[in-house]
């Protein structure tokens, strides 16, 4: 299978790129991005070499570069590539319309020229907006999308089946809840919450906390990506979750006793504008049709993660000193909780 990724510099993009070089070591990986802020191909130094794997860099909204870069014969295009920090949309929205929504439609156009065989477009739980205590978002649930992000991401899903409906595209859509594992940017929640723990810095908490999410290790995501891939039923989306969404205290109270860091380090502020209070995916579908299960318990995943920080501070220099984060740790200021990530 010849596939195309967009967006493989990110954080999943990469983890799937290693996965898959890895599960499929003679299948040919384009990595087609634009290298923002948040693409790092130092997430990708395992498989640079690796005769299989090309990048190529360009912006999804040139529709010239991309069909310089996308192979003929391409059997899949699996596409990452978003803008992804809420904060950062609720701070300037245009990117995340140029990129999320503009970006995506030049790129189903490009799929169809090039007559790749199958779509894969990576969504987010956010597009169902904020869930009642006991209501789960399902693959059929309406869409409610209430951050400029979460907004542009229904956008796309939109015009992906459009694409199917109107020129008969195969596409699957999945829409996983909150990732977390190694490489990740340190402006979200628990990357920033376990880089501000190592340096014994405050780690700003939204408003009360009790925002509701569920975590699901990177890898049990880029798991799923790869059955829904060769198996998902074409025109159909599936959630990928872990089932079990905790408020975001809960998690970073399991954080710092792993740590072994005092609970004096949370320091609640200002809560996000809109923020939603819970999202609750439900991944059966997922479990039943394809036969994915999640396989990392978020107190193992937790302690992985939390090691790979510790034992990457080199990364965690460059990508900060490269890119600076949205939100700043320290000095604590009522407009760096404004900034500062819980999604
Ligand atoms: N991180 C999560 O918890 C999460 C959860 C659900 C869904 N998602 C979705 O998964 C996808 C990947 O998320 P992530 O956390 O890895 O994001 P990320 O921000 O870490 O990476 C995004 C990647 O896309 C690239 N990119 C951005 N704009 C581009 C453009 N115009 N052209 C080409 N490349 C461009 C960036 O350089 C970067 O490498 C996104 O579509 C996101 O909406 C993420």
């Amino acid at each position: 299978m010849k596939i195309f990724v967009t967006g493989g510099a990110g954080f999943i993009g990469s983890q799937f790129i290693r996965d898959w070089t890895h599960r499929h070591p003679e299948s040919p990986v384009v990595n087609f991005d634009k290298l923002t802020y948040a693409g790092n191909l130092a997430n990708l130094a395992s498989v640079q070499s690796h005769d299989a794997y090309s990048f190529a860099m360009g912006d999804i909204c040139d529709q010239r570069a991309l069909l310089e870069a996308m192979p003929h014969g391409a059997d899949a295009i699996v596409h990452f590539a978003a803008e992804s920090h809420v904060d950062r949309s609720i701070s300037g929205a245009a990117e995340f319309i140029l990129t999320n929504v503009l970006g995506t439609q030049m790129l189903l156009d490009v799929a169809r020229q090039r007559k790749v065989k199958r779509f894969l477009h990576i969504s987010t739980d956010e597009v169902g907006g904020s869930m009642a205590p006991s209501e789960w978002f399902h693959e059929d649930s309406p869409l409610d999308p209430r951050s400029p992000y979460s907004a542009s991401k229904a956008a796309a899903e939109h015009l992906v089946r459009a694409a199917g409906a109107t020129f008969g595209l195969d596409y699957v859509i999945t829409r996983s809840s909150n990732n977390y594992g190694p490489f990740q940017f340190p402006e979200k929640l628990l990357p920033l919450a376990i880089c501000n723990a190592m340096q014994n810095n405050p780690i700003p908490v939204y408003g009360d906390g009790l925002q509701v999410r569920d975590w699901i290790h990177v890898a049990d995501n880029c798991r799923a990506l790869m059955e829904v891939l060769r198996h998902g039923k074409s025109g159909e989306t599936y959630h990928v979750g872990s089932g079990e969404p905790r408020e975001n205290l809960y998690v970073l109270r399991k954080l710092l006793h792993i740590m072994r860091k005092p609970e004096s380090l949370l320091v609640h502020g200002k809560d996000r504008l809109g923020h939603d209070r819970r999202y609750a995916v439900s991944c059966e579908k997922l479990e039943r049709e394809i036969g994915w299960t999640r396989k990392i318990a978020l107190q193992d995943g937790l302690l992985e993660t939390i090691q790979w920080y510790q034992q990457n501070p080199r990364w965690i220099q460059a990508v900060q000193h490269r890119n600076k984060p949205i939100s700043t740790p320290l000095p604590l200021s009522t407009s760096s909780f404004e900034k500062v990530a819980a999604c």
